[in-house]
């Protein structure tokens, strides 16, 4: 009676006496076994049986046997614990069957014999489910961080371009204003020297009249003495030659800057041509290096002979700025690098300082024009903005990397730009150097 029960349950039956033999297996269990030893299992060691699983069933039924305790084993430590076909309901398509077992402790009220009763459960549709539900969270997870990864750079282009646009609108305020001060300063400049030389005039006018009272008129000398007094007139004389001078350095100072701000905005001269590399960056590095005592400096440049075609004033002048301010960056000892190096893209050019530094707040605004972290007239904030736009002129770009205390990285990427047809029969040998 119990038998014909047992054979209709979805679960595989298998009973082992305490020899480890066979003495039991249901329907489900013995359809599924293997044909050559499906017939005569029963009253067979385990071990004939399955002599591939026995060590691992062996150990689990011994426990069973000691402890009296069920065992349990889920597929995801061990799938296929029997060499069992399990098929699709749907598709019939035969896999091997993903278990969980369960074994058991039974006791034979009559004979007082002990059993171990291994339940088969086939899990194999939820295992694929479950294994299909992993994946798609893992693809889901890697689709996550790509997404990550694209809004980080999205992020990063972003802020590029919100860069290069606030540089494209203050050059064009640059050009602006270095036009609107250019006029004005022409004749503030014309003017002062017309007035020194005035000037000049009118105090030889004083001392000729003060002579001629002493040698024609000495009554009147006491009094002219007197006016001269309370119109300040020695002090005048002394005071107007610095006063005037230092009118006329400011004003050198002011056209400086608009001269500054005029390459910073104007379009590049057709200059364009071959520069060559390692000979520039040697002469740089002469030239910083004589105004700057302090750092070590060393340069390199792959390959030696590298030509480069460009606009070579405004590249040399974006060179030679963010040299300067790597040497100014240093203090006291340290080391200034200009490395150069041929990509598959273009060019890198490293300026590497063990300088001061930029701290993270001031690293956002050292592209603004006129910010400057120097001392009163040392600086005038224009030699970032100046290299910027000159880099931007060759579809290049300026990256600083810096931790403060530490020193700054700048890393200038420049793009192999196409010579222009009618430049190269006047290009080909005469390569430029600064
Ligand atoms: N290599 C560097 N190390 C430390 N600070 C730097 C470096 N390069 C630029 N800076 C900072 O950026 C500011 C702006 O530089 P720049 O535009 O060349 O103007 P300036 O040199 O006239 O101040 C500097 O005042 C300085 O604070
Ligand atoms: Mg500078």
């Amino acid at each position: 009676m119990i038998n014909p029960l047992l054979d209709k349950l979805p679960v595989g039956i298998c009973l082992v006496n305490e020899a480890y033999e066979i003495v039991f297996l249901n329907a489900f269990f013995l359809d599924r076994m293997p044909v050559e030893v499906r017939g005569d299992a029963l009253g067979k060691p385990l071990a004939e049986v399955f002599p591939e699983q026995i060590k691992f069933l062996k150990r689990r039924i011994k426990s069973v046997f000691v402890l009296k305790h069920p065992s349990f084993s889920y597929w995801e430590q061990r799938p296929h614990i029997f060499p069992f076909k399990s098929s699709r309901p749907i598709t019939g398509e035969e896999t091997q069957m993903v278990q969980n077992m369960e074994i058991v402790p039974h006791k034979d009220t009559d004979t007082g014999q002990q059993y171990a009763c291994i339940l088969i459960q086939d899990v194999t549709a939820q295992a694929s489910y479950f294994k299909a539900q992993a994946q798609l969270a893992e693809e889901l997870k890697t689709e996550h961080e790509a997404q990550r990864k694209l809004i980080r750079k999205l992020d990063r282009a972003q802020s590029q371009l919100i860069q290069a646009e606030k540089m494209a609108s203050t050059g064009q305020l640059a050009a602006g204003i270095a036009h609107e001060i250019n006029n004005p300063m022409g004749f503030v400049t014309a003017n002062l020297n017309t007035l020194e030389q005035y000037a000049q005039n009118l105090l030889e006018t004083c001392q000729a009249t003060k002579k001629l009272f002493a040698s024609h008129a000495p009554e009147h000398v006491e009094a002219l003495q007197e006016l001269y007094d309370a119109t300040h007139v020695e002090l005048i004389e002394e005071d107007m030659g610095p006063l005037i001078q230092e009118s006329k350095d400011g004003l050198k100072r002011v056209s400086e800057i608009v001269s500054t701000l005029r390459s910073f905005a104007e379009e590049p001269q057709h200059t364009w041509g071959y520069l060559n590399l390692h000979d520039t960056a040697n002469q740089l590095v002469q030239l910083v290096s004589t105004q700057f005592k302090r750092p070590n400096f060393k340069v390199t440049c792959e390959p030696a002979q590298l030509k480069w075609y460009c606009e070579s004033a405004s590249l040399k002048q974006a060179l030679t700025n963010l040299m300067i301010n790597a040497a100014q960056s240093i203090d006291d000892t340290g080391l200034v690098m200009l490395d150069i190096k041929q990509s598959t893209s273009g060019i890198v050019v490293k300026i590497v300082d063990t300088g001061c530094g930029i701290s993270q707040a001031n690293l956002k605004r050292v592209f603004e024009p006129f910010y400057t972290t120097r001392p009163e007239g040392k600086g005038q904030g224009l030699g970032l903005s100046v290299a910027y736009s000159a880099i931007e002129k060759h579809k290049g770009k300026l990256v600083i990397n810096s931790r403060e205390g530490k020193g700054t990285v700048i890393e200038v990427r420049l793009p192999v730009l196409k010579e222009k047809e009618e430049d190269k029969s006047a290009s080909n040998s005469n390569a430029e150097s600064l």
